[in-house]
């Protein structure tokens, strides 16, 4: 087969799905290369964003749909992702439930009234998730934005994203500033051990306002929506299954549902990695710990997997950073299915420089990868055909 037939063999394939690059990955179609995005692409590692965030507080730049939308296109713009993720946050919806909560310089989101019993439970709306509307009207700009294809002929992806069920309740129990990684969770624990009717309902609730809020967002243009799920890793396997698993699988088939492939990520999963992928989610998105191979194993070929360049990789020499590209391309071994990017988001200080390299060496990288996977793939028709 010569290799502009071959070339041709990959096209055929790839245009099953009619999709973006990006979505086809999520679905596990075969692709020209690697699609890559990243956690966190758009944040203060970035001049530009520097630039907006000098005039506007997080939360306006969230409220405000025309600068979420211009801050979400730039940093997709600057490096040259196949995926733009809408600028928002995870604690957006914590205020139409009826939970105030603001962003501390160097503590992070502190909630001003956490949760603690079952009346505040009952006292939390479900009602208003309409309020969050400002964040499908910024998905409706960025959607406008990258309605054509690109100079390369595809779409770029855009991602609308929620919490978990787990995670954002962590967040309204603990306050916030007490519930970073790092932390023991022994006010949600406690909610969860002792009062199965205040942890059901809450759980319920947060279900009900995320499906309503992922709904705006997909109706506005969203082609993916991802669950972050930061703080999974605080929990056992056998307390994920007992108290979280049916509420996150709930949300994640009611977004499904909408006709959008779902990536379910979260942080220091190794051992919860089976579980996870019991949610029905797409895609998992792996953590930088595990090698990819080995998690895409735990979560069964069944699944696709995102990931999982440690963040921190990005402060290393560039020699030294690319070979790690390669390491997670070659245990990705050109697989339909794979979505590169990081294991957890960017950092601030990390030089944007090495970004765009990593955006470059995975295109390139990746297209011989896929090149020689078309190759296989044309030569075994050939062989079955004889
Ligand atoms: O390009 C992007 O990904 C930006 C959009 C985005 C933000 N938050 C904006 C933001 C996304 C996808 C999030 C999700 C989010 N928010 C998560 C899940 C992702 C993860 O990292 O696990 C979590 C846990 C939050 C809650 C949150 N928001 C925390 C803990 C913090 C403080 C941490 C810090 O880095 O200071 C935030 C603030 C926040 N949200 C920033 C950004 C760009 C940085 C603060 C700023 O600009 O002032």
């Amino acid at each position: 087969m010569s290799n502009a037939s071959v070339q041709q063999a990959a096209n055929e394939q790839t245009e099953t799905a009619g999709e973006s690059r990006f979505v086809r990955a999520c679905l596990r179609c075969p692709v020209d290369r690697t699609p890559v995005w990243f956690l966190r692409q758009a944040g203060r590692y970035m001049p530009e964003y520097m630039a907006v965030r000098k005039h506007h507080t997080l939360l306006e730049i969230c409220r405000t749909p025309e600068i979420a939308a211009e801050v979400t296109i730039t940093a997709a713009e600057r490096l040259g992702v196949d995926a733009a993720i809408i600028f928002a946050d995870l604690l957006l919806p914590l205020t139409p439930m009826g939970l105030d909560f603001e962003f501390v310089a160097g503590e992070g989101p502190v909630v001003h009234t956490p949760i603690r019993s079952l009346e505040a439970v009952q006292a939390l709306r479900t009602d208003r998730a309409d309020e969050l509307k400002y964040v499908s009207h910024a998905i409706e700009k960025v959607a406008k934005h990258f309605a054509a294809p690109r100079s390369d002929g595809d779409t770029l992806g855009i991602i609308g994203f929620c919490g978990a069920p787990w995670t954002l309740a962590a967040y309204m129990i603990e306050g916030g500033k007490q519930s970073g990684g790092d932390r023991n969770y022994i006010e949600t624990k406690k909610l969860m051990y002792s009062s199965s009717a205040a942890w059901n309902l809450l759980m319920e609730k947060i279900v009900t306002v995320l499906v309503a809020y992922a709904e705006q967002q997909v109706e506005a243009g969203a082609d993916v929506i991802q669950v972050f799920d930061s703080w999974v890793g605080k929990l056992s396997v056998g307390d994920y299954q007992q108290y979280c698993l049916s509420w996150t699988t709930e949300l994640v088939q009611r977004i499904k549902a909408m006709g959008v492939p779902v990536i379910y990520f979260g942080v220091e999963t190794a051992s919860l990695l089976p579980a996870m992928s019991e949610t029905g989610a797409d895609v998992i998105g792996l953590d930088w710990r595990v090698p990819l191979d080995v998690g895409w194993r735990s979560v069964g070929a069944g699944c696709a997997v995102q990931g999982n360049l440690d963040p921190i990789a990005l402060f290393a020499p560039k020699d030294v950073l690319k070979a790690k590209v390669r390491e997670v391309l070659d245990a990705a071994a050109g697989r339909p299915g794979h979505i590169f990017n990081l294991g957890h988001g960017i950092v601030p200080g990390t030089p944007v420089d090495n970004v765009i390299r990593v955006v470059e060496w995975v295109k390139e990288l990746s297209s011989s990868i896929s090149l020689k996977t078309a190759k296989q793939a044309g030569l075994l028709k050939e062989l079955n055909a004889r």
